[in-house]
């Protein structure tokens, strides 16, 4: 069960990583767009997250405080990739106060999940 439950921690961290990293291939010399990748980051990582919020393969408390902020912050994210893409289809590109929220937004429930203890 245990090392079932780190298989999902990995595959949270894959998402979390092809989110992020698709954000900052774009912020980095990129055109700062919205890309389908984003959307499937932030699908795993969202997916995985779900099933590690249920309490197994651990002993030990689950912080559900936690878990519920990275939750919102996850529907927050996910509204902004949303409106930024119709944003885009609409003019071409995306405002940049909604592009930088969506990484460091994705970088604040990273930084919950290891510093929040
Ligand atoms: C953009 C969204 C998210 C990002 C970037 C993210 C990132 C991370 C990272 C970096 C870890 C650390 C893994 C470790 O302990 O080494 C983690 C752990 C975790 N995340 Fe997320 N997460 C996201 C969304 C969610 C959501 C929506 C949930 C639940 C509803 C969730 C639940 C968890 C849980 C329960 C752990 C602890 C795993 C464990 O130690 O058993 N995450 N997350």
């Amino acid at each position: 069960m245990e090392i079932l439950r780190h298989i999902v921690v990995l595959i949270h961290l894959v998402g979390f990583a092809v989110l992020f990293g698709a954000w900052v291939v774009e912020a980095v010399g990129g055109k700062r767009q919205i890309t389908r990748l984003m959307n499937w980051g932030l699908a795993i990582a969202g997916l995985a997250g779900l099933i590690l919020a249920a309490p197994w393969g651990i002993e030990g408390e689950i912080n559900y405080i936690k878990i519920g902020v990275k939750l919102v912050i996850l529907v927050i994210i996910g509204a902004l990739l949303g409106i930024g893409a119709g944003r885009q289809r609409k003019s071409g590109s995306v405002p940049p106060a909604l592009f930088w929220s969506i990484g460091v937004l994705t970088l604040a429930n990273a930084a919950i999940a290891l510093l929040w203890r």
